[in-house]
This record gives C-alpha cells, sequence and structure tokens, in this order.
C-alpha cells in the first residue's frame, strides 16, 4: 500500500493557524504540534481511524500505546481513575512533562487503538502555550507520540518533523525548538505502589519527594525506555486465535480482511475491511477484537493480513494476541 500523501503546510503557530490546524484535527487531520518536551504528532484521540493515520505516518511495526494530551485534571478525570498518588502528582506536576498511566474510566473517549486495546491509558497536561491553545480549540483529548519516523530520534525543532513526515502530515505548528528536549517521565499508578515506567524531562528524585515515597522501577531499570506493556500486560483475547486462516470451522467466529472469508459458513463474521485498506483495518482492529470475544466464540479464525504498510502492525498485534497463553 503506498502511504497517503498529504501536503504539508507548515507554519508559525498563531492563534489564526492553531485554529486551523484544530479543525483539521476535528476533521481527522494530522497535526505536528509543539510542547515543551519534544515535538508531538497530534490526532483526534477519540476517533480510531485518526490514530490509525498516526501509526501509518510513523511507519511503526506494531501499535504502541500513544499518550493522550488533556489540558488539565478536570478534563483528565473524565478519561481516567486517579488513586491518591496519581492525584497528587497530577496536582504538582501538570501542567508539565509527567505521564500518567492509569486505569481507563468508564466515561473514556479514548479510542482503543490509541490504547493499544488496553484497559490502561497515558495522559498528559503539557506545558506549552499551543499545545494547550490546540488541545482547547480540538476540545478533545489528542493522542501525540513523538513527531519522528520509527526508529528516530525524538524532534525537538520543525526541521526535524519535517525531515522525517514531510507529505506524510498535514501540519506543523511551529514555534522554535523544544525547551525539555527530552521526553516526559512516565509514571504508572495501576493500584500498586506507583513505577516509573520512563526517565524523563521530571527527575525521579523530585517525584519522589512530591509523592514522600519512592517509585518503583519495574521497567526504567532495565536501562530502555520501557517497551509498552512491561508493566500493563498486552491486550489478548479470551478465544484462541488462529492465523491466516482460509476457511471458517464450524465454532470458530471470523476477523475477516478483503472479504476472503466471506463465503465460509460462520456465524459471526466482522471483516476489518471490506476494501482491503490496512489503516481502515488497523482502526477496526481492537473493537472487532472485543466484540468477537464478547460473542463467546472459543476461536477466532483470522484472514490473512498483507505485510506492507500498517499490515506489519496489525500481524504484529495478531500474532501476540494468538500466542499460548500464560508466556
Ligand atoms: O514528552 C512526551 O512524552 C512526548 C510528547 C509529544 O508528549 N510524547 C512521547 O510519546 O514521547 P511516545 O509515543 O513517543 O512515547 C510514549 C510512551 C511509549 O513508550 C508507550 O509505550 C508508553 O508511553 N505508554 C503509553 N501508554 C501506555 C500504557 N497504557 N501503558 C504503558 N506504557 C504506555
Ligand atoms: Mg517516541
Amino acid at each position: 500500500m503506498p502511504t497517503e500523501r498529504r501536503a504539508t503546510r507548515r507554519a508559525p503557530a498563531t492563534a489564526g493557524t492553531i485554529g486551523e490546524a484544530a479543525e483539521c484535527l476535528r476533521l481527522g487531520g494530522l497535526v505536528a504540534m509543539p510542547t515543551e518536551t519534544v515535538y508531538g504528532l497530534a490526532a483526534d484521540a477519540t476517533s480510531e481511524s485518526a490514530v490509525a493515520r498516526v501509526y501509518a505516518a510513523k511507519g511503526r511495526p506494531a501499535f504502541n500505546p500513544l499518550i493522550a494530551h488533556v489540558a488539565g485534571v478536570e478534563a483528565a478525570l473524565e478519561q481516567a481513575r486517579f488513586d491518591a498518588d496519581a492525584e497528587r502528582l497530577a496536582r504538582a506536576f501538570w501542567p508539565g512533562p509527567l505521564t500518567l498511566v492509569l486505569p481507563v474510566a468508564s466515561t473514556c473517549r479514548v479510542s482503543l487503538l490509541a490504547r493499544a486495546g488496553l484497559d490502561s491509558l497515558a495522559l498528559r497536561a503539557p506545558d506549552h502555550p499551543v499545545a494547550r491553545a490546540l488541545i482547547e480549540a480540538a476540545g478533545r483529548p489528542l493522542a501525540a507520540p513523538s513527531a519522528n519516523r520509527s526508529g528516530h530520534v525524538s524532534p525537538t525543532t520543525a526541521d526535524h518533523v519535517l525531515a522525517d513526515l514531510d507529505g506524510r502530515i498535514d501540519w506543523i505548528l511551529d514555534a522554535g525548538p523544544s525547551r525539555c528536549g527530552v521526553e516526559s517521565t512516565i509514571v504508572a499508578c495501576l493500584g500498586a505502589g506507583p513505577a516509573l515506567l520512563r526517565p524523563g524531562a521530571i527527575p525521579e528524585e523530585a517525584i519522589e519527594a512530591a509523592l514522600g515515597r519512592r517509585l518503583e522501577k519495574a521497567a526504567a531499570e532495565q536501562g530502555a525506555p520501557a517497551a509498552p506493556g512491561r508493566l500493563a500486560s498486552h491486550y489478548a483475547p479470551r478465544a484462541r486465535l488462529r492465523l491466516d486462516a482460509v476457511a471458517v470451522g464450524p465454532d470458530e467466529a471470523a476477523l475477516d480482511f478483503g472479504g476472503v472469508l466471506a463465503g465460509a459458513p460462520s456465524r459471526i463474521r466482522l471483516d476489518l475491511s471490506p476494501s482491503g485498506d490496512l489503516v481502515e483495518a488497523a482502526a477496526n482492529l481492537f473493537a472487532f477484537l472485543r466484540a468477537l470475544d464478547e460473542t463467546g466464540a472459543l476461536a477466532i479464525a483470522a484472514a490473512p493480513i498483507p505485510a506492507h504498510g500498517l499490515g506489519a502492525a496489525i500481524n504484529d498485534r495478531l500474532r501476540r494476541a494468538a500466542a499460548p497463553k500464560g508466556l
């Protein structure tokens, strides 16, 4: 699949261009926005298809969960459940370069794809006037990974963003170099004690001082930035998943792609993309896996997915979901 080409508009961030970029976000577009840490590639976090375009533009071979950027604590409370530690940290460091990984709230509107199917959510209220104005004008949480191609370093200027993503995104709002230059510190508050998932712009000593206790370092002590799912496990369906299916058994539900299983006598069939569009398939992936699981089917037969474009990430996720449980 050729990656969708778009004319990328680069403009200094002003009230006018922020308004236009916010409108583009509401229509499902992609906007590189300055934050105090690094430039982020923003999309409407509530839209599965807008988020699918983010993964496609970055060329990510897997669906890493993304950070949802919000205006502040009030907006965040709608999306996730804060325990006392999480609330203390948010009030101490927001707006600012701290990301909190929390259990999703029942009122959460952030798409399953942005969460990589997980029941946890990463939230951050950035401390940059342009990012804040853009979130405000878009009127919804913005999912934003760093605005680089997969495998490259995070961009701290609009030129870096352009070098990686020109022609793949709609807008770059230029507000000069990022103040921090390193990504946000990520702390998980998922019921056990607060844990450092990624060291970042706020030193862990400052976080421990605000908490009045030590952070656990499950992932961070491995040295590398925390891979997703080190702490929170990957979403996996209860049903057994059979990959590259070209036929469907009598007790199987079908996860189709491009209609190849349409002729099979399956009770339940959901097609990720009848037209064979991998961006559409990515947008539907987690919701469809959950829907098929909820039917109570013991097994799901998944049609072959092409390996190019977002197909790599879809196949990666399907392979993980198909791996024997308990590993
Ligand atoms: O400073 C930053 O954090 C920048 C700016 C743009 O806000 N963003 C950023 O995003 O660095 P990204 O996608 O490059 O890194 C986000 C990290 C990933 O390593 C991801 O695995 C982790 O956050 N993450 C997101 N949601 C998670 C979750 N539910 N559980 C565990 N890790 C999560
Ligand atoms: Mg990144």
